[in-house]
C-alpha cells in the first residue's frame, strides 16, 4: 500500500551517460531535505537489511497479530514472559554481529531494524510511565547492541520506529468525538483524546531518548503517522507535528518533561529532533515529512520508468509477514536478483527484510538464500554499487541499464530471450564488451548510430540477469 506522497522532485540524466544532475531541495514543516551530498552514500548502497523483531515472533503469525485479532495487550504482553512452557520472547541466542555478518555476506551495505513495531513493544530503554521494552522484561537493551554490532561492521546504521501504537484506544480517536473503526471494538469516548495525547508523548519520549542516546543514525524508516490506519500519514501531520517544531496551540501538548528543544528553547517536532542528535540522517516519506526518499513497499514487481525521485523498494523475504511467521513462503535467489536489478535500474535500493524468531535468530535457510545474493554481487557488483539507473529507460521485465563513470551495464532478465543485444546510440568511443559474470569477452559491432550489436551471450551462466560491461572512453 502506498500511504507515501510522492517528492515532486525531478531528477534530470545526462543522455550520454554523465552524472546526474543535484536534484532540488524542498523545505516542508520547516526540515529541508538533505541534499546529493548526504544522499550519496544511500544511492551508491543499493541494498540494505530490514528487520522486523519482536514480541510478534512468538505466535509467529506475523507482526499484524494483534492489530488484526483485535488482542487486548494485557494478553498480547505475556508473550514477553515465560508463562511455565519456556515459550516466550526471550531473545536467548540474540547476536547483532551475526545478523550484520549476513548483511555484509549478501552484498549489504546498511541496517534497520525495528526499534518499536505497531505493539508499542520497544527494544531499548525508555524512562516514560507506560513504556513496555525489553530492559524491563529481560533486563537487556537490545537495540543498543544492534547499534554497535552495526557500526562495528562497517554498515550504515538504520533506524525503523513506528509512532503508532495499538495499546491506545486514542490512536483510533485523537479527538475523542469519532472512533474510527478497530479490531477492538473501541468506541467514541471524549477520554481518548487525553490517551491520544500521552501516546504521542511516549513517542515524544522515546524519539528523543533513541537519537541523543543511540544515535548518530544514518537513515530513519518511519513507519505510519497515519491514524486509525486511514488516510495517509501526510493527513496525521496535524497531530503527530513531524516537523522542526511543535506549535505551542496543538490540541495534544507534549509535556516540557518529555520535550527536546532547541539552542533557543523552542521545542522540537520529530524531525527537529532526528537532525539535533543526527545532523546528517537521511529519512523515509512516512511520517507525514516529506521525507528525503520515497518508499515503494510490498512484493509486487518493480516496473515502469526510471523515476526522477530518491526511492527505496521495501520487500520481505518470508513474503507471509515483515515479523517471523512460522509460514515459510520465501522469495527465490532469481526474484531477488530481479527485484534488486529492477531498483537499480529504476534508480532505486532494495531493503530486503529478514524476521529473526524469538530467540533473535535469521533462519539458516533465509541467510543462505541471501548470502548466494551476496556471492554473486561479489562478481557483478561493479554493476550495481555505486552506478546510477539508466542512462535509458528500462523494458520491464527484459532489461535495464545502469552506468558509472566510463562503463555502462546492460542488466538482461529471464524475460529476455536471445543471444543477442543491441543498445541504444553511444556517443563515447567504446573500447570493450564483456560479460561480467564469466569475465568472458564479447563480440561486438558498432552501427553508425552509434548503437552496439552484441553477440553470443551466454545466456545460461546467470539466468536471473546477464550482466554485460561495456566499457568506453571516459568523456573529461
Ligand atoms: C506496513 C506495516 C508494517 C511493516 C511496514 C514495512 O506499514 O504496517 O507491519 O512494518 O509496512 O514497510
Amino acid at each position: 500500500m502506498n500511504k507515501s506522497i510522492l517528492p515532486v522532485l525531478v531528477f534530470l540524466f545526462g543522455l550520454s551517460g554523465g552524472i546526474s544532475k543535484a536534484r532540488p531541495v524542498t523545505n516542508d514543516f520547516g526540515i529541508t531535505q538533505q541534499g546529493d551530498d548526504q544522499m550519496k552514500w544511500f544511492k551508491d548502497a543499493k541494498f540494505g537489511m530490514f528487520i522486523h523483531w519482536g514480541l510478534y515472533t512468538v505466535p509467529a503469525k506475523g507482526e499484524w497479530l494483534m492489530g488484526k485479532t483485535g488482542m487486548p495487550p494485557k494478553q498480547y504482553r505475556k508473550y514477553a514472559y515465560d508463562q511455565g512452557d519456556g515459550d516466550y520472547f526471550d531473545a536467548k541466542n540474540y547476536d547483532p554481529a551475526a545478523w550484520a555478518k549476513i548483511a555484509k555476506d549478501s552484498g549489504m551495505k546498511y541496517m534497520c531494524l525495528t526499534a518499536r513495531h505497531h505493539d508499542g513493544f520497544a527494544l531499548f530503554d525508555s524512562h516514560f510511565t507506560n513504556a513496555f521494552t525489553s530492559v524491563q522484561t529481560l533486563h537487556r537493551d537490545l537495540y543498543a547492541k544492534y547499534v554497535k554490532a552495526c557500526r562495528a561492521a562497517g554498515l550504515r546504521v538504520g533506524l525503523y520506529f513506528s509512532p503508532i501504537d495499538w495499546r491506545y484506544p486514542g490512536y483510533f480517536d485523537v479527538w475523542g468525538t469519532n472512533c474510527l473503526p478497530n479490531s477492538w471494538h473501541y468506541q467514541t469516548d471524549p477520554a481518548h483524546k487525553e490517551n491520544a495525547r500521552i501516546m504521542k508523548e511516549e513517542v515524544y519520549e522515546q524519539v528523543r531518548m533513541l537519537f541523543k542516546n543511540y544515535g548518530p543514525f544514518d537513515y530513519i524508516f518511519w513507519d505510519g503517522g497515519w491514524l486509525g490506519q486511514k488516510g495517509s500519514d501526510r493527513d496525521a501531520a496535524f497531530f503527530w507535528e513531524p516537523g522542526k517544531y511543535l506549535d505551542p496551540n496543538n490540541p495534544w501538548p507534549v509535556d516540557a518533561k518529555y520535550r527536546d528543544v532547541d539552542e533557543s528553547g523552542r521545542p522540537l517536532g520529530l524531525m527537529g529532533i532526528a537532525r539535533k542528535y543526527s545532523p546528517n540522517v537521511i529519512c523515509d516519506n512516512r511520517s507525514g515529512w516529506i521525507g528525503d526518499f520515497a518508499v515503494n513497499e510490498g512484493n509486487n514487481p518493480v516496473t515502469g520508468p526510471i523515476r526522477p525521485y530518491y526511492w527505496e523498494k521495501c520487500m520481505n523475504l518470508n513474503k507471509s509477514s515483515w515479523g517471523y511467521n512460522s509460514r515459510q513462503y520465501l522469495e527465490t535467489y532469481d526474484e531477488i536478483v530481479a527485484t534488486l536489478v529492477n531498483c537499480v535500474v529504476r534508480n532505486g535500493n532494495l531493503l530486503l527484510n529478514f524476521g529473526p524468531d524469538q530467540h533473535g535468530v535469521i533462519p539458516p535457510s533465509h541467510a543462505a538464500l541471501t548470502r548466494r545474493v551476496g556471492a554473486w554481487l561479489e562478481i557483478v557488483g561493479d554493476s550495481i554499487y555505486g552506478t546510477r539507473g539508466g542512462p535509458w529507460n528500462p523494458v520491464d521485465g527484459r532489461y535495464g541499464f545502469t552506468f558509472k563513470s566510463g562503463k555502462y551495464f546492460v542488466h538482461l532478465l529471464s524475460g529476455y530471450e536471445g543471444t543477442e543485444f543491441t543498445t541504444p546510440a553511444i556517443s563515447e568511443k567504446v573500447m570493450g564488451c564483456r560479460d561480467l559474470f564469466t569475465g568472458g569477452k564479447l563480440n561486438y559491432t558498432v552501427n553508425a548510430g552509434g548503437a552496439l550489436h552484441i553477440t553470443g551471450l551466454n545466456r545460461m551462466a546467470h539466468p536471473a540477469d546477464t550482466v554485460v560491461m561495456i566499457t568506453v572512453r571516459k568523456s573529461s
